[in-house]
């Protein structure tokens, strides 16, 4: 029963997912949650609402189903599933990032697959990869992107920058620096340290005018660069360079092409910091669920090439660089791995 179960949760996943959009974005959630374990009857939500009646018997009859709402003696009351759906931070990016990034494009997937390529951009334009499109992208899509990538970085880094500081490195490469975050939180940590931020032009544009409001320009350098191209070195005379959430938007060979410049812009006796989420390091379960899923994003939106890797296939491709791990840590922020290497 339990499998026959699933299949059918899974026959009708994209319609559960989009009721459970349509009752948290137009109140119905909120409305029964306000109400407390009294709960409401279908009449006073449809008074709290203003929605019309049809429409929204349906979706609460999908709740039901769906085990966001419970009904008892014609009242609803709202489940602990629901409140997640409503309330938790980590759920509401996942949401958004699967409704606003992924979900027209992900009706192409098989072809992604076939033709490896991500087929799920024509939705947004006739870009190569997602990050040429980033500062590009309609506002709301672009605002669930960034809201995804900030999520999971952001808790991470506070665990992350002891790391990095232990061996005081005095130049860091934050390569696919994004909008400038982690090198804010480097300037704030250490007094001297100097930090390079590699990017597209794009993304490179955001982070100067961040570092700039924040007074830090003095110490931060910027380098365009289109890391795909490997003809395009990275700049010497760095002790440090720091990769977060980076190198999963890379395929095998390109990672190995990425991680060789590393090693030869790198000053003797210099580190990298390598920080990724790999499915197989996860505490939980669903963690590697959702690491699984993510990866079809990259498969169908971002490039076509990459993924949420499983750690084994990814230090295969350390070692082939020439590099050697020194020092792993798991379980940084939610989900993040951090590998310290250095030359073999
Ligand atoms: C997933 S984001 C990670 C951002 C940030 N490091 C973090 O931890 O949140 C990947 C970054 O890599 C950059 N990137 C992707 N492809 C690139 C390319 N071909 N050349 C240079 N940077 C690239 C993107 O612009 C983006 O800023």
């Amino acid at each position: 029963m339990e499998a026959i179960d699933l299949a059918q949760w899974i026959a009708f996943a994209p319609i559960v997912f989009q009721a459970s959009l349509a009752l948290r974005d137009l109140g119905i959630l909120d409305a029964v949650e306000e109400s407390k374990t009294n709960g409401l009857t279908i009449e006073e939500i449809l008074e709290k609402t203003n929605l019309p009646n049809y429409g929204t018997r349906v979706l609460i009859e999908a709740a039901l189903g769906i085990g966001l709402l419970i009904k008892k003696e014609n009242r609803y009351t709202i489940t602990k599933t629901g409140n997640f759906i409503l309330n938790d931070s980590m759920t509401r990016v996942n949401m958004d990032f699967t409704q606003d990034v992924c979900y027209e494009g992900m009706f192409s997937l098989k072809d992604s697959i076939k033709k490896e390529k991500p087929t799920g951009l024509e939705v947004f334009g006739g870009w190569k990869t997602v990050y040429e499109a980033l500062s590009h992208l309609p506002a709301q899509a672009q605002k669930s992107w960034f809201a995804f990538d900030h999520f999971y970085s952001d808790g991470s880094f506070p665990q992350a920058l002891p790391i990095l500081f232990k061996n005081k490195p005095k130049h860091i490469l934050d390569i696919g620096g994004n909008t400038g975050k982690f090198t804010l939180k480097c300037m704030h940590f250490n007094e001297e340290v100097k930090v390079t931020i590699l990017d597209l032009p794009g993304q490179l544009n955001l982070a100067k005018q961040n570092i700039k409001e924040s007074g830090f320009e003095k110490r931060v350098n910027y380098y365009e660069i289109n890391i795909l191209d490997d003809s395009q070195k990275f700049p010497k005379g760095a002790d440090a360079i720091w990769m977060s959430q980076f190198l999963d938007c890379f395929g095998e060979e390109e990672i190995v092409s990425i991680l060789k410049r590393c090693h030869e812009a790198l000053e003797p006796g210099g580190k990298i910091y390598i920080m990724e989420t790999f499915w197989d390091r996860q505490r939980f379960k669903t963690g590697a669920f959702s690491l699984q899923m993510t990866s079809l994003y990259f498969t169908n939106v971002a490039n076509g090439n990459s993924q949420m890797y499983d750690s084994a296939v990814f230090n295969k491709l350390i070692d082939k660089a020439g590099f050697k791990i020194l020092e792993e840590t798991n379980q940084i922020g939610i989900s993040h791995t951090l590998q310290v290497c250095e030359k073999k």
